[in-house]
């Protein structure tokens, strides 16, 4: 008899176990906005990097970085976005995507530095905050 009960016990713990993990990936699926970005997120002036955006991004990515088609991709939302950290994000933009990487879907370039050598490593941050903080 107390070993049945046992094993009850034992079952009704899986079959709660196996719905915690369920209902944790309902909750965060992968790739969707409510998602934190990986890794420690970067401290930056998100006001300089919205007006270094609009100076050097803004021609080909939109202003509010929602994208112009046949320019550049948009970066609000996107799985890039969502699944690339803040370090990560900032080398990116310091070396920019060759039209002939395998990685570019476009076939279009992303200049490195958005093609503007100005930017400072700190103005690269700053841009990265703002980006972040469209995401929301
Ligand atoms: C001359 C146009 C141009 C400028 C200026 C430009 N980009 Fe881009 N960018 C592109 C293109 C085109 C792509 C898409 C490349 C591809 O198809 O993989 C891109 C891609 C990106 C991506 C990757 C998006 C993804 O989903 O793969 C990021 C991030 C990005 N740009 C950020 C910036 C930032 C920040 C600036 C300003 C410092 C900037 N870009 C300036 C053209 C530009």
């Amino acid at each position: 008899m107390w070993r049945a009960l046992f094993w009850l016990g034992v079952l009704w713990l899986g079959i709660a176990w196996a719905l915690t993990a369920c209902a944790s990936d309902a909750v965060m699926p992968v790739g969707s906005g409510s998602a934190a970005p990986p890794g420690t997120p970067l401290a930056g002036d998100a006001a300089n990097g919205k007006t270094k955006f609009a100076a050097s991004c803004a021609s080909c990515h939109g202003i509010g970085a929602k994208g112009i088609t046949m320019l550049g991709k948009s970066l609000v939302g996107t799985a890039f976005i969502q699944n690339i950290s803040d370090a990560d994000l900032v080398a990116f933009i310091r070396k920019g995507r060759l039209a002939n990487d395998p990685a570019n879907t476009t076939r279009i370039e992303m200049p490195a530095r958005g093609g503007d050598s100005t930017l400072t490593e700190q103005d690269l941050v700053d841009i990265v905050v703002y980006l972040r903080g469209l995401q929301k």
